[in-house]
């Protein structure tokens, strides 16, 4: 046992001995969480993106959502220092070769992704186990494009990670029982519950909540009811957190207009998957939802204004 792992034992914290170090690429809306849960459950993580700006914006967000938690005592101030000083801004692609598992958090672009996994395949060494965060793309074909199909997964978490539960971890054809082993455990070691999903569009949770939310949009094509009202109807009749909209403006509506279209291009007699019309405007014009400030609502930072 290193000291980190001593100091981890007498915490309590239950680490996975296979993964110590966690590369993530991509410090952005998913990222960022990716990476300060990582730390949080002790784990070294070098978290990698091609400009400074953007390592030090998601930086930034990090110690933002660290101070809440601390202000909330669901971390102690000591141990939200401690997981800063664990996580490595980087912006040379290299510092990821030592990695035991590196997770992709880009854009949801699958020839990017199948590129990055193709230098992740050059760069890293041979037990690397390679993860894509990836809600709707094909897991598999990331791991073709990596060159070691039998060490890659798919790790799903969920928006914001730093308190949504969930992780899924997907397994492919070639996925190996011990990768996926790994995997789940690194995903417990985060405090989420894991479940199993095999490597099919949307895997559980995007598969049923994507279509939700395209056909509460079809309802306001249609002048059926207004968002606020539908918002209104599933959180107070159904108990939901959020209605669709303002879950649609909190994970961002170019994200679920590209799955959808992903979707939509593979498999076109599914209605289930068409893009709503209401949708693809306020994409075009760049009413991506909380981050842009607008989308179905107007926001004041992380409220709706
Ligand atoms: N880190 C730390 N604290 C955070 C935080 C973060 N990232 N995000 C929010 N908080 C804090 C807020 O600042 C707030 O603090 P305050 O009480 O001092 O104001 C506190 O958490 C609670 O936030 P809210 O006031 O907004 O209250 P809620 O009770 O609504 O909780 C929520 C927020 C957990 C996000 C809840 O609304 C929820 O569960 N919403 C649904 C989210 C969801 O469905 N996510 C899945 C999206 S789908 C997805 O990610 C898949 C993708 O592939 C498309």
């Amino acid at each position: 046992m290193n000291d980190l792992d001593v100091s981890l034992f007498y915490l309590g914290i239950e680490e996975d001995m296979t993964i110590q170090t966690v590369g993530v690429i991509g410090c952005g809306l998913m990222g960022h969480g990716i990476a300060q849960v990582s730390a949080v459950a002790g784990h070294r993580v070098v978290v990698c993106e091609e400009e400074q700006e953007a390592i030090d914006r998601g930086m930034g967000r990090i110690r933002k959502s660290l101070d809440k938690l601390v202000e909330k005592e669901k971390v102690s101030a000591e141990d939200a220092q401690a997981a800063l000083g664990r996580i490595q801004g980087t912006v040379q692609f290299d510092d990821l070769a030592d990695c035991d598992l590196v997770v992709e958090a880009i854009i949801e672009d699958l020839e990017i992704k199948k590129t990055l996994f193709a230098k992740l395949g050059e760069t890293c060494k041979p037990e690397t186990i390679f993860a894509s965060n990836t809600s709707s793309f094909s897991v598999g074909d990331m791991g073709k494009a990596s060159g070691r199909p039998e060490r890659m997964v798919g790790l799903h978490f969920f928006n914001p990670v730093q308190l949504m539960k969930l992780v899924e971890v997907v397994k492919t054809a070639e996925t190996s029982d011990e990768v996926f082993a790994s995997a789940k455990a690194f995903g417990e070691a985060t405090g989420k519950v894991p479940v199993a999903a095999n490597d099919t569009p949307g895997f559980v949770v995007n598969r049923l909540l994507v279509p939700y939310m395209a056909d509460a949009m079809r309802m306001v094509d249609r002048g059926d009811a207004t968002p606020a009202d539908i918002d209104a109807g599933m959180t107070l009749g159904c108990g939901y957190p959020m209605g669709p909209f303002k879950l649609t403006d909190y994970v961002g509506l170019d994200t679920t207009l590209s799955i959808l279209e992903g979707w939509h291009a593979a498999d076109p007699e599914n209605v289930l998957f068409e893009p709503p019309a209401i949708l693809k405007q306020l994409v075009a014009e760049g009413k991506l939802g909380r981050k842009t400030g607008e989308g179905f609502y107007k926001w004041d930072g992380d409220k709706v204004a």
